[in-house]
């Protein structure tokens, strides 16, 4: 059986990564329609060596013909207008904005973690969080193993999670250029400053980080709390997530359980210098985990340092993967 798929934002740094995703796993596509704004209307993007003209996004332009899945990455605004009109036509919407995540009618989805909440979909599924993907996969297995009590995430987020204005600010910073999308100079430089800030002091990228591993996780009491940063790095969001375990555990255990745990790859030999990299994950699919220790200050505490490419397993990937799960179950 193949599929009718529609991808919104198709000319931007995720709306790209979800064509090169479809094609590279032979994705079962009847029909393909990509959309974008009106300035990019009438360009073509090739896909399995055909060129698709890209179609300006208006309700009038929203293909007649049945759409079965529509992977949306156009932010926010696009996806609280149009994600709803997609979804009334019958398609399953995957959002990759935050526009959704927290809606409690919404799946907010890791194939890996929760696959069995996308059944109460309601036309629009979530792709969560850049950096809380990566995290709650590596989180997963110690929280069913040992149960997990609290958890402080610090991150060192990629650029290209900025999209490809994030993107071209480090690369032409590196040339002199001063910032069009950050604040500061990027290249060189470390901004302790992702997305807005609330009135409790935390980025709207911090509590997204909080809130949505809570809703991921089914653990709405979680003790969480974040630092979200961003550095001159192209792509990979690198994490140090430090964890209150709910029982004692031994180090080795939790190596065995990373060794066994599905879209996770074990690097740890500190011996041989080997641990995760944004280099080593950019451009893969897995979730990377190392520096695996305990930590000496808290009972049951663990410190573990988690890798992935944050426009693949973050975001494309994920989406695809949540695509897949649809067709395969429920489709
Ligand atoms: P366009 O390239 O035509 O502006 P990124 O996250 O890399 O910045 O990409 C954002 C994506 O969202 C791009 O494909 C962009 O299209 C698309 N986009 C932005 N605003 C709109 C809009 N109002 N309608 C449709 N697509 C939009």
């Amino acid at each position: 059986m193949k599929f009718n798929i529609a991808i919104v934002g198709a000319t931007g740094m995720v709306g790209r990564q979800f064509i090169k995703i479809l094609e590279e796993r032979n994705f079962p596509i009847n029909n393909l329609y990509l959309y974008a704004s009106k300035k990019s209307a009438g360009k073509k993007i090739n896909f399995r060596n055909n060129d698709f003209t890209i179609i300006e996004l208006t309700e009038q332009n929203i293909q007649c013909e049945k759409i079965d899945i529509a992977l949306f990455s156009a932010g926010g605004d696009v996806s609280k207008k149009y994600a709803p009109i997609f979804a009334e036509t019958g398609a399953v919407v995957i959002d990759n904005s935050s526009a959704w995540r927290m809606d409690p009618d919404v799946p907010l989805v890791v194939p890996e973690v929760n696959p069995e909440d996308i059944k109460m979909h309601n036309g629009i599924i979530a792709n969560p969080n850049c950096s809380t993907i990566q995290a709650v996969v590596a989180l997963k297995p110690l929280h069913d193993k040992y149960g997990i009590k609290r958890i402080v995430y610090s991150t060192y987020q990629a650029v290209s999670g900025a999209g490809m204005s994030g993107y071209n600010d480090l690369l032409e910073g590196y040339k002199g250029q001063p910032p069009r999308k950050f604040p500061y100079p990027i290249a060189g430089n470390v901004i302790p400053h992702i997305d807005i800030f609330m009135d409790n002091g935390y980025t709207k990228e911090e509590m997204k980080m909080i809130n949505e591993t809570r809703k991921i996780l089914h653990c709405e009491d979680l003790k969480i709390t974040a630092t979200t940063v961003r550095v001159p790095v192209y792509y990979g969001h690198s994490e140090s997530i430090n964890i209150e375990l709910s029982s004692s555990f031994e180090l080795c255990d939790v190596f065995n359980l990373y060794k066994s745990s599905k879209g996770i790859v074990l690097m740890d030999d500190t011996s041989n210098l080997v641990y995760p990299m944004p280099v080593i994950a950019a451009g893969k699919d897995d979730v990377f985990v190392g520096r695996i220790r305990k930590d000496f200050s808290l009972e049951n505490g663990l410190n573990i340092w988690v890798v992935a490419d944050n426009i693949r397993k973050g975001a494309a990937l994920n989406a695809v993967q949540i695509a897949e799960l649809l067709i395969a179950n429920y489709l």
